[in-house]
């Protein structure tokens, strides 16, 4: 496992002042920025496409991590790396064929993630892992910020850290509790929305996902480790 890194969800900024919510998470510490990218196809909600990425490349320094819930990965993502992404994670559910886009994106020299809806099994991941740079394993249904965390999740990401020698990010319902699980679980790179930007002090919110040793006895017990925060 390498250390953990940080990730702020842009899908809970104040998309009125997108450049000025980059910059406060750069200074509060984030790794890399993670950028929501909705079809209202793959996922039943709208956010972004490659202009807003363009815009957000002058203000930071951070790695670009485009998360893309897109039906047509394979059409759209290409853009996404023109207009200065990064890292780019697609949906192996939205995928035809998981080597062809892998492959594609590879070429034009970015960091490639696939992504794993809480329904799918990780092995279908299997024939590609060596191609892979991340697994990102939702820990929410992939739509909305705001929404519980399924520890149900948690077997999936112990699993997959058991082969893979990649980098596994999560995603959904992240907070200092629910990092600790994930982390414990062998997770390493914590994307968090609401978490982060509704913090009184990113700082110290971001250090408490990178702390990854938070004690679970706080939570509450009713509903068990989804109720965590
Ligand atoms: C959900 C997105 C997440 C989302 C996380 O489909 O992939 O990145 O913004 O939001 P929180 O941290 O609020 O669950
Ligand atoms: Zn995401």
């Amino acid at each position: 496992m390498s250390e953990v890194k940080v990730a702020p969800s842009l899908l809970s900024a104040d998309f009125g002042r997108l450049g000025e919510e980059t910059r406060r998470m750069e200074q509060a510490g984030a790794d890399w920025i993670h950028l929501d990218v909705m079809d209202g196809h793959f996922v039943p909600n709208l956010t972004i496409g490659p202009q807003v990425v363009r815009a957000l490349r002058p203000i930071t320094k951070l790695p670009l991590d485009v998360h893309l819930m897109i039906a047509d990965p394979d059409a759209y993502g290409p853009q996404f790396v023109q207009a200065g992404a990064d890292r780019v994670t697609f949906h192996a559910e939205a995928a035809e064929d998981l080597s062809r886009t892998i492959a594609g994106l590879k070429k034009q020299g970015v960091k490639v993630g696939a992504a794993l809806r809480p329904q799918t099994d990780w092995q279908v991941l299997k024939p590609v892992l060596d191609r892979l740079d991340l697994v990102l394993v939702m820990t929410v249904n992939p739509g909305f910020g705001g929404q519980a965390f399924m520890s149900q999740m948690l077997p999936k990401v112990r699993a997959l850290r058991q082969v893979y020698k990649g980098l596994i990010q999560v995603d959904g319902g992240i907070n200092g509790q629910t990092a600790a699980l994930c982390r414990q679980a062998g997770a390493d790179v914590m994307v968090a929305g609401t978490y982060l930007f509704k913090a009184a002090d990113p700082k110290e919110a971001i250090a408490s996902l990178r702390a990854g040793n938070v004690s679970v006895k706080s939570c509450s017990k009713k509903g068990g480790e989804g109720a965590c925060g």
